[in-house]
């Protein structure tokens, strides 16, 4: 009884342990949502003139950012690998093959992401110049790393 009651104790952690790692795929996807919201749905469509400059949201969507920056290197952790959530996008497995090189991309984007933050954007100019420098981070990332599913 007693060895019945701890193996379904180990079956138990070990599901909880799925559901933890599922939990981070599920974040990041969120996190990387809210990125393409800010940067296409925000700052991008002010930078093209489909909504008119508005400079608190702009703060707010860099600063959103810059804070999803700070975390998105904890976001996938290597027992992830393999894992989809129910999105249009998977990670890609060269993650895990080559975490150097995607660590290197993520400390490329953060930084550029920092100093947009730091200089802040103050007029439609800034705004045309930041929205492609970091654009160009997001799909220099997604190129490699990202998979699109179906
Ligand atoms: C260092 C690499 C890297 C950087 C930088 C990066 N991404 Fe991603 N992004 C990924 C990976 C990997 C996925 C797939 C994650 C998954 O599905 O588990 C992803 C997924 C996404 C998705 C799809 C989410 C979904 O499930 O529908 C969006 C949207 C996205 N990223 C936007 C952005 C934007 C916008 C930026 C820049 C502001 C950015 N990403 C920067 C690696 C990156």
């Amino acid at each position: 009884m007693k060895r019945m009651f701890v193996t379904v104790a180990a079956v138990l952690l070990g599901i909880g342990a799925v559901y933890a790692q599922q939990d981070v795929v599920n974040q990041r996807q969120t996190s990387m949502k809210e990125n393409g919201k800010n940067i296409g749905g925000v700052l991008g469509a002010m930078a093209k003139g489909e909504k008119p400059y508005d400079q608190a949201a702009v703060d707010a969507a860099v600063a959103k950012l810059a804070e999803n920056a700070k975390t998105m290197g904890t976001l996938f952790p290597e027992n992830t690998k393999g894992l989809k959530a129910d999105g249009k996008y998977s990670a890609s497995p060269k993650i895990w093959e080559n975490r150097a090189d995607f660590d290197s991309h993520i400390a490329s984007y953060t930084k550029a992401v920092n100093e947009v933050a730091a200089a802040g954007i103050k007029n439609l100019d800034a705004l045309k110049a930041a929205v492609p420098a970091l654009g160009k981070q997001c799909s220099g990332c997604h190129e490699t790393y990202r998979l699109k599913e179906g």
